[in-house]
């Protein structure tokens, strides 16, 4: 019988099974990457509207500012707060007074108009988040955001995703300070952690784990 297709056409499915096999191994893995809740939104770090440095401002080797001086809402009520213009100018109308890097700034001021910041962190509506409670519990800003005292541009440190909240609400001891150390970046935790984060959560009685559904979904 007369050979209609050449000899090598007898590999050809196993290439094409090989090459599907291994778009296959690419395609799940990068669904696996961008889907994968340690992965989401890590790094994001959008460029903001004036060079606002927090290692400048906030960090201890420099002008050392607690957050809570610019995020006054953090351990009153569930959102953190971005402060007004007034508050840099308080500092800005007498030092760098001319910088062109502050015009943005001092235009603001005049106008009336906010800064218009773009917003790094954000959970979902659907997803209910107060940092007061956590504030109050005695988990600390580098828990959840990384060193912000060392970013320059502050960049998303954690995933914020389900799995990662879970995390620490099944065992938080490891993320538990004392009230005076929230906002200090340098904290660690020191020998007798497990000790000192059994009497807190007997003292301030909290009740790990915090894992119900309606506690995050209301
Ligand atoms: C002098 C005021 C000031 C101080 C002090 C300050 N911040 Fe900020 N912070 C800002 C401003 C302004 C922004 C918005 C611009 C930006 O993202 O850089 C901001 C943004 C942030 C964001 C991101 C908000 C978002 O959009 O998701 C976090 C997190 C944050 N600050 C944490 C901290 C922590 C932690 C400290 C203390 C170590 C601190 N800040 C100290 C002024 C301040
Ligand atoms: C407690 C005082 C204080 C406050 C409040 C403050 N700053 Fe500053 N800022 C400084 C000092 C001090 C410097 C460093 C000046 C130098 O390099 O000599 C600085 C530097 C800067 C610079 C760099 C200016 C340049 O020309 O190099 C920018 C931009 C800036 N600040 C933005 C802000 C913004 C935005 C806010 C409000 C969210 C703010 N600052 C709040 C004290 C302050
Ligand atoms: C338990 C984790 C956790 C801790 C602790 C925490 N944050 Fe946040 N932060 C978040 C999450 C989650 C968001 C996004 C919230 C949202 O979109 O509703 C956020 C958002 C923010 C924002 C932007 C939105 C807002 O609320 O104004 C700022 C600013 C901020 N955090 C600052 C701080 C500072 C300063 C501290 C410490 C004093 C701190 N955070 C402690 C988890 C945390
Ligand atoms: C680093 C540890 C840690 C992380 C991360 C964390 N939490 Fe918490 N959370 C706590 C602790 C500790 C408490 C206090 C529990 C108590 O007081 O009984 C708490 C309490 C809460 C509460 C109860 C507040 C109330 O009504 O009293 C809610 C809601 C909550 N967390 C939501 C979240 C969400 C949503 C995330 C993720 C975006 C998150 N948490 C991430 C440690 C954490
Ligand atoms: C500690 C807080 C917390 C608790 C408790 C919690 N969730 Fe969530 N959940 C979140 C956060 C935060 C997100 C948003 C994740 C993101 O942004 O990717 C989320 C997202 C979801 C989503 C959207 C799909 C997804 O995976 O992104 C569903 C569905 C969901 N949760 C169901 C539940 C159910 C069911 C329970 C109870 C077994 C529960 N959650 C308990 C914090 C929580």
């Amino acid at each position: 019988m007369a050979q209609i297709f050449p000899q090598w056409t007898n590999k050809a499915p196993f290439v094409v099974l090989a090459g599907v096999g291994f778009s296959l191994v690419v395609v799940v893995g990068l669904v696996w990457y961008y889907a994968s809740p340690w992965n989401t939104d890590v790094g994001y770090r959008p460029i903001q509207p004036v060079p606002y440095s927090h290692k400048l401002h906030a960090n201890i080797d420099s002008l050392s500012l607690d957050c809570r001086f610019c995020h006054t809402g953090v351990e009153t009520s569930p959102v953190a707060g971005i402060p007004p213009t007034q508050t840099c100018m308080n500092c800005h109308n007498m030092i760098k007074a001319d910088s062109d890097k502050l015009a943005l700034v001092r235009e603001s001021l005049k106008s009336g108009t906010p800064i218009a910041w773009v917003r790094v962190h954000k959970s979902p509506d659907y997803v209910y988040f107060d940092h007061s409670a956590h504030l109050t519990a005695g988990v600390g800003c580098a828990s959840c955001h990384g060193r912000i005292d060392e970013m320059e541009v502050v960049a998303q440190a954690k995933p914020l995703s389900m799995g990662w909240c879970l995390e620490c609400h099944r065992n938080p001891d490891d993320h538990l300070r004392p009230a005076g150390e929230i906002t200090n970046m340098n904290w660690t935790p020191g020998a007798n952690q497990a000790e000192f984060a059994k009497k807190q959560k007997q003292f301030l009685d909290i009740q790990a784990p915090i894992t119900d559904c309606t506690g995050c979904h209301r």
